[in-house]
């Protein structure tokens, strides 16, 4: 793993020289700067300055563009996507994730908005959990809960980024290294997260992560989602997911254990269904975990996405055995995000490719433990496509 991360900071080096090379050049209008200027898009990766974190420590944010115009900004504060404007049925392009203008409001009060989660995404009971004979007690930040790493999770830290320009893609990739009792976890973590954005208009978000002791380890990707641009909530987005069953919780939101069906319940999107149809039925909203039926980027789609309005679908396809739908149950509209706008209940949704939440307590579920001299390897992707 080590070796590995140097090559690809050596690859790294090679590549931001590069990048300051073209930046030098700028006052020669290149051939694809021209293009450009004529309306075409070309594929990019820059660097800028986002903001300082309180403490002066700068944060940076890479914008990677594909030939379509397609365009995603990341930053290093919690590798957190800020932005990603796709073309709606009529070429148009929204940004189809909720978020802040700037550093500031991450910082002071983030919902965890594009975040990447970690070390463990969504909950484990009462912070505890048993491995090996020895208890391991958790930082506990959701009423009696672990929730999303703990009080200083992934989504707060500043990660380390190199650029990355391939054939096909452009991309950043994100390491950071998450030290032995971090939030309470065992062993020292080495994660990697690369994003890319491809040619064929797919966001990809690959992981690795080794670790030297044996840990609980469930990495995530937070977006909130609204195809429609955040002109309007997401009960009508419609929504596939390819989940017979379900993993129902009790009032802490933490798992029972049992794999439940769907069919005939609210729970069902096996076909598609607007989110609004039948969310009334489900007490808080949807925030679940799905059991997907077939956990494989090749063959298995996960999930599908559509607003009616903008044509704008998504489909999601994941290495993950599950998926939680989280329907933006708990944005009140206090805080106001990207352009002033006030986001509500239901303005967002999550669609989290994960391991099912507090698995260390649940022996039936697929296990999350992490063991030393093994590499967890897990890839997300999401592809955008319009329909009339
Ligand atoms: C996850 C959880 C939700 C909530 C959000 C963040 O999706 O499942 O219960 O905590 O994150 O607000």
């Amino acid at each position: 793993m080590r070796k590995t991360m140097f090559r690809a900071m050596a690859a790294a080096l090679v590549l931001i020289i590069g990048f300051g090379l073209s930046a030098c050049k700028k006052e020669k209008p290149t051939p694809a700067a021209s293009a450009e200027a004529n309306g075409v898009a070309k594929m990019d990766v820059k660097k800028d300055l986002f903001g300082r974190l309180p403490d002066g420590t700068q944060v940076e944010i890479y914008t990677l563009s594909n030939m379509n115009g397609l365009k995603a900004r990341i930053m290093t504060y919690g590798a957190i996507l800020v932005s990603l404007e796709v073309p709606d049925r009529s070429g148009r392009l929204g940004d189809v994730v909720l978020g802040y203008d700037a550093l500031d409001g991450y910082v002071k009060n983030n919902p965890y908005f594009g975040a990447i989660v970690g070390r463990y995404g969504n909950r484990i009971a009462k912070g505890r959990f048993t491995l090996d004979g020895a208890v391991y007690k958790l930082a506990v930040n959701n009423g009696e809960n672990h929730l999303h790493g703990g009080l200083k999770g992934f989504d707060k830290v500043v990660w380390d980024a190199q650029p990355r320009m391939e054939s096909n893609s452009v991309g950043v990739k994100f390491t950071y290294l998450s030290r032995d009792g971090e939030e309470g976890y065992p062993g020292n973590l080495e994660v990697a997260v690369l994003y890319t954005i491809t040619n064929d208009d797919e966001l990809r978000i690959s992981y690795e992560a080794a670790a030297d002791k044996a840990t609980p380890v469930n990495l995530t990707h937070h977006s909130y989602f609204n195809l429609a641009g955040g002109a309007r909530d997401i009960l009508g987005h419609e929504l596939m997911l390819a989940a017979d069953r379900y993993t129902p919780v009790d009032q802490g939101l933490i798992p029972t254990g049992e794999l439940a069906p769907v069919k005939g319940t609210p729970m069902d999107f096996t076909t598609p269904m607007t989110i609004g149809s039948r969310i009334a039925k489900v007490e808080g909203g949807y925030d679940h975990n799905y059991v997907l039926n077939k956990a494989d980027v090749a063959t298995g789609l996960a999930a599908r996405l559509a607003d009616p309005t903008s044509g704008r679908v998504m489909e999601i396809t994941t290495t993950e055995p599950g998926i939680q739908f989280y329907s933006g149950n708990f944005l009140d509209g206090t805080i106001p995000g990207k352009g002033g706008r006030v986001y509500k209940k239901h303005f967002g949704l999550c669609l989290e490719t994960q391991h099912f939440p507090d698995s260390p307590n649940h022996p039936n579920f697929p296990s999350t433990i992490l063991l030393p001299g093994r590499v967890l390897k897990s890839l997300t992707i999401h592809k955008f496509y319009t329909k009339r």
